[in-house]
């Protein structure tokens, strides 16, 4: 296993539409493991493949207190989506940001899991959220596509004054207020 280095809005990278796993193996495996292992030490509540600049359909979310429910899904769909809901989101590839935003609040999903194995289950709430933010990483879709374009010209303002000054950015944990997505 390995932890992986996480891309960075406006990083180009993050905007490659992912491309769906034809076979589950020992590779897709192993990327799995690994996806795991960057988002337990981000650390995040959900990381897409497209994330570390793979760009295959896989993602990983653990939306648990404890940090204890590994959920890994690969070739995401969703089937059906009711409700609504707001939520404060962040991500990792665009650190230090949260904003607000609707999505739907219930969803229904089909995916193979590690072993291949085609499961469909429903999901609400965070796991929910988790579920779209990623499925969005991996049709090269952030969260802060969402915002307004103010919003998001302030935004890319602030981080191209921020890597200036700064240089690469250094996560501090520390200053994470909400679950990272
Ligand atoms: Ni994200």
């Amino acid at each position: 296993m390995a932890r992986l280095p996480i891309l960075e809005y406006p990083d180009p990278r993050l905007r490659i539409r992912a491309t769906p796993v034809e076979s589950v193996d020992d590779e897709i495996r192993a990327l799995v493991a690994d996806l795991f292992e960057t988002m337990y030490a981000a650390p995040g509540i959900g990381l897409a493949a497209t994330q570390v600049n793979v760009h295959k359909r896989v993602l990983v979310t653990d939306v648990s207190e404890e940090r204890n429910e590994p959920c890994c899904l690969i070739n995401p769909e969703i089937l059906h989506k009711e409700g609504e809901i707001s939520y404060e989101e962040g991500c990792l590839s665009v650190p230090d940001v949260f904003e607000p935003v609707t999505r739907a609040e219930k969803i229904r999903v089909r995916c193979l899991d590690e072993q291949g194995e085609v499961r469909e289950f429903e999901a609400e709430g965070l796991l929910a959220i988790c579920i779209q933010h990623e499925s969005d990483h991996l049709d090269g879709k952030l969260f802060v596509d969402y915002l307004s374009t103010l919003k998001r010209d302030r935004l890319k303002k602030k981080i191209a004054k921020k890597a200036k000054r700064d240089g690469p950015a250094e996560r501090d944990a520390s200053r994470i207020s909400a679950p990272v997505i």
